[in-house]
């Protein structure tokens, strides 16, 4: 990405279609940075979502009334922009949408892993695994009396992949790593361990929940069997994420969740299931929310992912030199670059980080503090919690600067 690319990216403009950073509290104006939680959302996702419910509201499945028409084309079509958006050339067949990248998780661990799954295979993870994968195999592994091994994390905060080699073996069923940790900011090279996965003839599950939002991503490219992400991370709405999947894999599962819907033909005895991917939405599905999902896919296209990366790494590089500037802040993660995506998770000497948190929402400062859904790696680090702060396409380097200057203020109130 060129220097003068960068710079046509008018964040001021960008920040217009977000009347919610201009709020102020304390008379300050508020400063968003937590977005690894939750993206705001831009005017065309609401208003789409806004029109959906004053022009053609209805349920889906193709009613006969001319509402539940066009409702049922939006739903269908939403799967088709989401295929497009991550490369998977299968299209509508290849990606379910589920609540969040957690029922992704969910769905693929229930409806594969329980009936695939058994004593001597194993499930390999990572070490800085979010929760959501992480609880999810570990229960699994439990229930199916599979191991479940772990990835190693270095000092510096990468992913150890001789011990990647070392873990993944023949015995291994199915691989689960997070591509962008949400806590570190590592990059993780989702390729090669997809790759050394597909040697040992294992699947690979890839968590895109902080990498979707803000780079390209290409599931066909990467080669993973299982590809998730959260609308809400990503300038859409909540209560809706996708999970692709590999065509002759999903055509392969059982259903995870029944009822209506996702049937084809149902008698007292037995049921079939109906094609993919309405075999994983039973019940009335979330039309509204993927109507507002294909606006911020929309929304991010106009802008353009490598840009929405850059401007981001941009961001990221200089909250890190800012920080690790600092001679009493420890920055956790990869140092700037291709490897480390916009956020930096860090701890300030002496004050903890929820009590840092809590000053910076005196300057309207917004961080999140905590373990990240991250606690295994959070007690390998040898802290309780951190605090992260988390950028996105409308910050600026200003921001960077009055969460430094937050930083000050804390260590002269906790002196
Ligand atoms: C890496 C990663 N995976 C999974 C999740 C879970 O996302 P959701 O809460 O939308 O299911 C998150 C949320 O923070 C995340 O950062």
């Amino acid at each position: 990405m060129s220097q003068q690319n960068l710079e046509s990216l008018d964040v001021g403009a960008i920040r217009e279609e977000f009347p919610i950073l201009q709020r102020e509290f304390n008379g300050e104006q508020l400063v968003y940075l937590d977005n690894a939680a939750t993206t705001q959302t831009p005017d065309s996702v609401v208003d789409a979502m806004s029109d959906y419910y004053r022009e053609f509201n209805a349920n889906v499945h193709r009613g006969i009334h001319h509402l539940s028409q066009e409702a049922s084309v939006a739903y269908e079509e939403a799967h088709d922009r989401v295929a497009e958006f991550i490369g998977a050339s299968g299209g509508r067949e290849e990606v379910i949408f589920t609540k969040n990248t957690t029922e992704a998780e969910n769905l693929v661990a229930y409806s594969w892993g329980l009936n695939e799954l058994g004593p001597g295979d194993e499930i390999v993870l990572t070490e800085m695994e979010h929760h959501a994968s992480l609880v999810t195999w570990q229960q699994i592994g439990k229930r199916t009396g599979a191991d479940v091994k772990y990835i190693r994390v270095t000092e510096d905060g990468r992913l150890d992949m001789d011990h990647a080699r070392e873990c993944i073996t023949d015995d291994t069923a199915m691989l689960s790593a997070v591509h962008v940790s949400n806590t570190l900011g590592t990059v993780n090279p989702v390729s090669e361990l997809v790759d050394i996965a597909h040697d040992h003839d294992a699947l690979a599950f890839i968590d895109g929940a902080q990498a979707v939002p803000n780079r390209p991503v290409d599931v066909e490219a990467i080669d993973a069997d299982f590809y998730a992400f959260s609308g809400h991370k990503m300038s859409g709405p909540t209560g809706i994420g996708a999970l692709y999947g590999k065509r002759d894999l999903l055509e392969e599962m059982q259903p995870y969740l029944y009822g209506g819907g996702m049937i084809r033909k149902v008698t007292f005895e037995d049921s079939t299931w109906d094609d993919l991917p309405w075999k994983f939405e039973p019940g009335t599905p979330q039309i509204a929310e993927a109507v507002g999902l294909v606006a911020a896919i929309d929304w991010l296209e106009e802008i353009g992912m490598e840009r929405i990366q850059a401007h981001e790494e941009e961001i990221a590089r200089y909250a890190y030199d800012r920080l690790t500037a600092e001679p009493d802040v420890e920055v956790y993660g990869p140092e700037p670059g291709p490897e480390r995506g916009g956020l930096v998770g860090f701890n300030l000497e002496s004050v903890h980080a929820h009590d840092l948190a809590s000053i910076m929402n005196d300057h309207a400062v917004a961080i999140r503090a905590g373990d990240h859904c991250t606690q295994p790696l959070h007690d390998k680090l040898g802290v309780a919690a951190s605090a992260r702060a988390s950028f996105y396409v409308y910050n600026t380097k200003e921001e960077v600067d009055k969460l430094v200057d937050a930083i000050d203020d804390a260590r002269q109130l906790f002196a």
